[in-house]
């Protein structure tokens, strides 16, 4: 049994004690915007900019490359976000998807009880316990009036399909992807002809309609997940392959450059268990606002694919040739966020450090995850020939990898520009390159340099990437 709490909070430093230290650099060198900023924003709401789309798309490559392209026992799938409504009647998100909330009396402000100061350790028996607010003497953290006892506030987001805006063309959009590889688990299955146990993998968008999101893009109620759904034999081979799956996706952030000591893991109490689970355990992150979720792994029995059975009246049922036993599967489900752990990756590789009497920042991301993986930069953009070079070097990088030219300042500068978004490798073409036929490869971490000749440049960054590859 893990410990809740395996590591003591306080003993590990977050890498960035402030977090507007990363608000601000996303918004400055464009990796993360506020949605709609010219109309004040939208809460929980954030948009990805030219450096954060592309961080977030090597993420979300990262872990498909992980969990389904190495894997012969995993296959994809892209479900559609509406489905039909009675999915999220069936799965029990209708009835019990649901945080308790409270508001103040006097500001009419509404808070996620469970986030209230003095609230953050309470049980999930305590928090469905109306008295607990009085209990407590629990007060509005804003003015400091009387607070409601809580109510069951559902989370999702509800829409209406078609022309007519009535009850009966309510539809929702989904709080997870999950749902859609249950309901398609027949149509994977027979069409991929997978035998037990094996996986279906997804990555999309999902909607929460959140109390009280936050602490940037930790909490949105637009949010991308990456989730896996193993199906197993029942019983034992639930709780086997649950074992092996919960040190393996801990493994794959620290695979990719998060700080072993950041990473812990938290079990689920027994009353805290979502409706579906019977087992769940969190890989937990040190945020800036302390040790959160980043992901979670739970063992679902055969909840979603019993419900799914009886409510559509189609078995979603296995049958395995090799016992001639036919059974309801049990499922593993691996739950990550794509903004989750993009916002993971940006804060725990942010380095400030002092080099010859000035700050250097830089992120040290994995370069598999670093927006560009190179920059090509002329020493002097007064000298055509150099330029030329340049732009022929970027030209031929470009086929096979996001890389980019800058001259838009002297050299020290541009590398500072490039540390700050942490592009791995730099390529300088100076006015020897033109003698020699040689440039200078400036490494990021170590800001050492190598002399390389032109014609193999492009093959010592492909080396470099694929050497650095988990
Ligand atoms: N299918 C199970 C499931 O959805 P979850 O723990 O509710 O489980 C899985 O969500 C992951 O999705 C979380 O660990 C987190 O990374 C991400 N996630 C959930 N809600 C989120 C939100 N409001 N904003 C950003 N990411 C969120």
């Amino acid at each position: 049994m893990i410990q809740p709490h395996e590591s003591d909070p306080q003993s590990v430093a977050p890498a960035v004690a402030n977090l507007d230290t990363i608000v601000s650099l996303s918004k400055r060198r464009g990796f993360i915007f506020p949605s709609s900023e010219i109309y004040g924003g939208i809460n929980a709401v954030w948009d990805y900019g030219p450096l954060g789309v592309e961080l977030k798309n090597n993420v979300k490559r990262a872990w498909w490359r992980s969990m389904v392209q190495l894997r012969d026992d995993v296959v994809g799938l892209d479900a559609g976000i509406l489905m039909h409504p009675q999915v999220w009647v069936t799965s029990g998100h209708v009835g019990s998807f649901s945080d308790p909330l409270v508001e103040c009396a006097t500001c009419h402000r509404r808070f996620r009880l469970d986030e209230l100061p003095g609230a953050e350790e309470l049980s999930a028996t305590d928090l469905r316990d109306e008295t607990v607010v009085e209990r407590l003497g629990l007060r509005c953290p804003i003015d400091g009036g009387p607070l409601s006892p809580p109510r069951r506030f559902n989370l999702m987001f509800q829409t209406w399909m078609g022309p007519v805006q009535d009850e009966a063309s309510i539809v929702y959009l989904r709080p997870e992807t999950a749902q859609g590889s249950y309901v398609n688990f027949k149509n994977v299955q027979q069409s991929s002809r997978k035998k037990i146990p094996f996986g279906i993998a997804q990555i999309g968008k999902s909607f929460r309609n959140e109390i009280s999101p936050g602490n940037f893009v930790f909490r949105m109620r637009e949010f991308e997940q990456m989730e896996m759904q193993y199906f197993v034999r029942p019983g034992e081979a639930a709780v086997a392959a649950f074992d092996e799956w919960l040190p393996s996706r801990r493994a794959w952030y620290e695979a990719y450059g998060v700080t072993p000591a950041r990473l812990r893991l938290r079990e689920h109490a027994p009353d805290e268990l979502a409706h579906y689970a019977k087992r769940a355990i969190d890989v937990e992150y040190r945020f800036p606002f302390g040790w959160k979720e980043l992901e979670g792994v739970h063992n679902r029995g055969d909840f979603d694919l019993s419900r799914h059975s009886e409510a559509s009246g189609e078995v979603l049922d296995y049958f395995d040739p090799a016992t001639e036993e036919r059974f309801i599967p049990w499922i593993v489900e691996t739950a990550a966020g794509a903004d989750r752990a993009a916002f993971t990756f940006l804060i725990d590789s942010y380095r400030e450090e002092e080099v010859r009497g000035e700050t250097r920042v830089s992120l040290a991301l994995h370069p598999e995850l670093a927006p560009y993986k190179v920059a090509v930069l002329p020493l002097l953009k007064k000298r055509p020939e150099i330029v030329e070079l340049c732009h022929r070097i970027k030209a031929d990088l470009k086929r096979d990898m996001m890389a980019v030219y800058d001259d838009t300042a002297a050299i020290g500068k541009l590398y500072r520009r490039q540390d700050e978004i942490g592009t791995p490798w730099c390529i300088t073409v100076d006015v020897d390159s033109l003698e020699d036929g040689a440039v200078t490869v400036r490494d990021r971490d170590s800001m050492t340099q190598e002399r390389i000749p032109v014609e193999g440049v492009k093959q010592a960054i492909v080396d470099r990437l694929a050497a650095a590859r988990p």
